[in-house]
């Protein structure tokens, strides 16, 4: 066990606690002051990216009720959790008992496996403790929560207050969110000459074997897999695939799961998004956008990288933002299984950050239930926390997989699945990683270049890796060691000189003309250091983001318009924004005197030794809110000379 000093202790508490705050000010939701038509107009999306989310497997979390192990068929419940592919008993409730613990752990936001009812049977030895084999998209697996919850009981999952219910209630008190996993793409498999049987609160609706309606798909399994049309319109591992031409099974799934984001669900992680058309995630982005605006929305496209063209265009221009499996599988090459290239391999995934619109949205991990676990690559836990480390300091939002920190990882057969979901046993809050989990978890929420921020490279061999993250003057250094002990005679950091403390160690760096002489890097060592300016705060703040934008070293972008905040179309007193990469340029701009009004503006680009070049536009028009956060995502229109 590693203790903090007291002193130290007490810093780290202060920070964190700070670091709370200033969350809870950015997530609340718009007051009740503002007409309900405009609220909807003027929030697009929630803030995601201070957020540290945790990923679930239900049923091998934590029983917290016994009495609902057994389910509508005993035979899938297995008492001695040896049988790997039958359920265990973990629930919500189980997950409810342990908020407080996932709280001071510093996660922010659960992603939970699919939380619907699934089809109670056998599949090649495996029930479907995993949660994608839905049957009915409007109720809650009974497995999941209270006995007397479940709807086939004369009631509907309409009635309020069930451990569902409850599990919100307690993690907004916490300020802490649900992230609910969805499935578009497919109901069930053929268990027993039954497949894709389909119900709407308790009601059946298709059925694959007798699809009078078209509710599915019927071209068999997919068997070339660059061929698109296939991998739309064809089966994944003997699923029955919907049939989004079908407007009535649009209408059923996204009523579906507009119910569940009436309940409370704050973010969607989706599954399979690789296997329909682009044209239906935009449908039913706008749709749920329109329905709930600050919701947050990820997809699954499995393997994505910034290379294959598909899954940017999709991370573009769908409405969601992606899993970023390209850092995953790099981050796992170079630090879980040694590839030679090391760090350059992840450098190489952010050299490509720029074809993302929105790099810093991705949401990163290491593993997940489809994997083996980063320890049965690499069981070194130095190793683990580097990877980890690297992950909460990089763009993106970190995603950790359940029982990272307690080391939890089970080898059998290289630790595939099903030897990725073990139980968890331990609940222990003096692990190393669970101290760093935390830490970073503050330091994401405290400091926006770690959030929202640029980042670059500073030192970079296979084995070391030095990197700035920053936004204005806000900034954070990042030392990673992958080898063993050495000393790197220069680094550059862009820190004021002076003396820094390390957040994970509270060892202390003397910065001298911007750099750091003889860093001396332990094995597996990591060194973060944080410096926070001052953060923008207004009644509203907006997170304007601006793409597609080409400058050249000395152009900057500023935005231009006809407020106060933004000038007053004097372009000498515009609002600047931050360079993040080749595409992208962002800043957090409050507005106080505006808020409430219509404005208009434009962007605008500053040359040295030239005239300004604005957009060739009449101008962009806004109504703010009165307070809240809000996201501008907009597009450079060229600019023309004079
Ligand atoms: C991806 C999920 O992560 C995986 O676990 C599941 O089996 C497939 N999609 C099919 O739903
Ligand atoms: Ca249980």
């Amino acid at each position: 066990m590693v203790s903090t000093p007291p002193s130290q202790a007490s810093d780290i508490q202060h920070e964190l606690t700070r670091a709370e705050v200033e969350v809870d000010s950015l997530v609340k939701a718009p007051q009740q002051d503002i007409d309900i038509d405009l609220e909807f107009l003027y929030t697009r999306d929630i803030e995601f990216r201070q957020e540290t989310i945790y990923f679930i497997v239900v049923d091998r979390f934590f029983d917290g009720e016994p009495d609902n192990n057994s389910g509508a068929n005993s035979e899938l419940f297995d008492t001695t959790g040896q049988s790997w592919g039958k359920y265990w008993g973990g629930d919500l409730q189980g997950v409810i008992e342990k908020l407080d613990y996932l709280k001071n752990l510093g996660v922010t936001a659960l992603w939970l496996t699919p939380l619907f009812e699934q089809v109670e049977g056998l599949f090649v030895d495996n029930a479907a403790i995993h949660g994608y084999w839905i049957k009915d998209f409007k109720r809650i697996n009974p497995r999941f929560i209270g006995k007397d919850e479940n709807p086939s009981l004369n009631k509907t999952q309409e009635t309020r207050d069930t451990t569902f219910d409850r599990l919100i209630a307690e993690l907004h008190q916490r300020n802490m969110k649900l992230i609910l996993d969805i499935v578009c793409n497919h109901s069930s498999p053929d268990i027993s000459g039954v497949k894709g049987e389909l119900y709407d609160d308790g009601v059946k609706i298709a059925d694959f074997n007798d699809d009078k309606d078209y509710w599915y798909h019927h071209y068999g399994e997919v068997t070339n897999w660059e061929d698109e049309w296939q991998v739309h319109n064809c089966e994944l591992s003997g699923l029955a695939t919907f049939n989004e031409n079908n407007s009535n099974y649009r209408n059923y799934i996204k009523a579906a799961i507009k119910q569940w984001l009436d309940r409370g669900v704050d973010a969607l992680r989706v599954d399979t998004v690789k296997h329909m058309p682009i044209w239906f995630w935009q449908e039913f982005n706008a749709e749920i956008q329109n329905h709930k605006p600050d919701v947050f929305v990820f997809g699954e496209w499995i393997y994505n990288n910034p290379h294959d063209e598909p899954s940017v265009e999709f991370a573009n221009c769908s409405g969601m933002t992606i899993l970023d499996f390209g850092l995953c599988v790099a981050i796992r090459g170079a630090l879980g299984q040694g590839a030679e290239g090391g760090f350059q391999l992840i450098q190489d995934i952010f050299d490509l950050d720029y074809r993302y619109n929105g790099a810093t949205e991705l949401v990163t991990f290491i593993d997940n239930h489809d994997m083996p676990r980063f320890q049965s690559l690499n069981p070194d836990p130095e190793m683990l926390r580097v990877a980890i480390a690297l992950i909460m300091t990089s763009r993106g939002i970190p995603c950790i997989y359940y029982g990272t920190e307690q080391y939890l990882h089970d080898d059998t057969n290289g630790g595939n699945d099903p030897y990725n979901r073990p139980m968890m046993v331990n609940w222990d809050s003096d692990t190393e990683i669970y101290r760093y989990i935390r830490l970073l978890s503050g330091l994401r929420r405290l400091n926006p270049a770690v959030s929202v921020g640029s980042h670059q490279q500073r030192y970079i061999t296979s084995d070391v890796y030095c990197y700035v993250r920053r936004y204005g003057n806000c900034m954070c250094f990042v030392a990673l060691n992958r080898g063993e002990a050495l000393v790197i005679d220069a680094v550059p950091t862009d820190f004021p000189d002076g003396e820094h403390t390390c957040v994970l160690s509270r060892r202390k760096f003397t910065v001298e003309n911007g750099m750091l002489h003889n860093l001396e890097l332990g094995p597996r060592d990591t060194i973060v250091l944080s410096r926070v300016g001052e953060r923008a705060k207004g009644q509203v703040l907006v997170r304007a983001q601006l793409n597609s934008v080409r400058t050249q070293p000395g152009e900057t972008i500023v935005v231009t318009g006809d407020c106060p905040e933004l000038g007053n179309w004097d372009i000498a007193k515009a609002y600047p924004l931050e360079y993040i990469n080749s595409n992208t340029w962002f800043a957090e701009i409050p507005f106080s005197e505006s808020a409430g009004k219509l404005i208009t503006y434009k962007y605008a680009m500053w040359r040295e030794g030239r005239p300004p070049l604005r957009e060739n536009l009449v101008s962009r028009r806004w109504f703010l809110a009165s307070e809240g956060t809000v996201k501008w995502r907009d597009v450079w229109v060229s600019g023309r000379e004079s």
